[in-house]
């Protein structure tokens, strides 16, 4: 088996005096589509966040993509460290619950901000590629419309765009339509479950269960800052899961 895409060994988070995560290891092979599910404040949010280091863990060792990151014990990168949080966040897209698109761009503009400022494409070749992206996600037609007049589904779905322009080799989504009405959440879990089949690895921090069941190949159950459970999702739904989990699953 080839090392994982994803690899996080010994993770742990504290805010003050509450520790967020607790000694958290986890593996995400290549091309693997991973699910966290968990109570709110179980330490999800925090955890895919400190994966692109969008959020500094106090100790442990990240492997991303082929980039080792160890976090110093007195949480200050030198500059090979430095370097390493750089090009783990370039091989990274992050797709967020609030979409963070930029409000005085259109939905093209903000596609190609990164692969234009950050990946130094021309313009023209990050357009062209752009509108490929907007159309796959279905927006086509949308690539000049700016966000104020997009739907939230629309909003999400050009956030998706914009992550998959940068040609990342995995994906985090932290809640991606935990802001949706209901009628809209259908267009962008489809986005997400084509994404899924192009083999994208795929972390996914979600309360969509059917989902879950049938997209993911691998469900993570956290609760209090701790993997309670990491287990094919067929298992995690199926009977014999175990009753912490029956139980979670009966509330939603
Ligand atoms: N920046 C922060 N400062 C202080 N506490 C935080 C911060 N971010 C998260 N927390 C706390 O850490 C815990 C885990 O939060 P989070 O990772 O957002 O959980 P989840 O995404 O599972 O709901 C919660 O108790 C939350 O209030
Ligand atoms: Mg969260």
């Amino acid at each position: 088996m080839n090392t994982p895409q994803v690899r996080v060994t010994g993770l742990s988070k504290r805010f003050g005096e509450l520790a967020v995560l607790k000694q958290v290891n986890l593996a995400v092979n290549a091309g693997e589509v991973v699910v966290i599910l968990g109570p709110s404040g179980s330490g999800k949010t925090t955890l895919l966040r400190s994966l692109n280091l969008l959020e500094q863990p106090d100790s442990g060792v990240l492997e991303v993509c082929g980039q080792r990151v160890e976090i110093p014990a007195n949480g200050r990168f030198d500059r090979a460290g430095r370097k390493q949080v750089a090009l783990l966040r370039q091989k990274t897209a992050m797709v967020f619950q609030a979409f963070n698109l930029f409000p005085h761009m259109t939905a093209l503009e903000n596609v190609i901000e990164g692969l234009v400022s950050v990946k130094k494409v021309p313009k023209a070749a990050a357009i062209e590629r752009g509108q490929q992206l907007l159309a796959r996600v279905g927006l086509a037609e949308k690539a000049n419309a700016y966000p104020a007049k997009l739907s939230g589904g629309q909003k999400q779905r050009v956030a998706i765009a914009r992550g998959l322009a940068m040609d990342p080799d995995v994906i985090f989504f932290d809640e991606p339509t935990s802001a949706l009405d209901p009628e809209l959440r259908d267009e962008v879990l489809g986005v997400m479950r084509e994404v899924a089949n192009t083999g994208m690895t795929m972390l996914v921090v979600t309360h969509e269960l059917r989902f879950a069941r049938e997209a993911a190949d691998r469900v993570v159950f956290m609760e209090h800052g701790v993997v309670v459970k990491d287990c094919p999702a067929a298992d995690f739904f199926g009977d014999n899961s175990g009753e912490r989990i029956q139980q979670f699953l009966r509330r939603y």
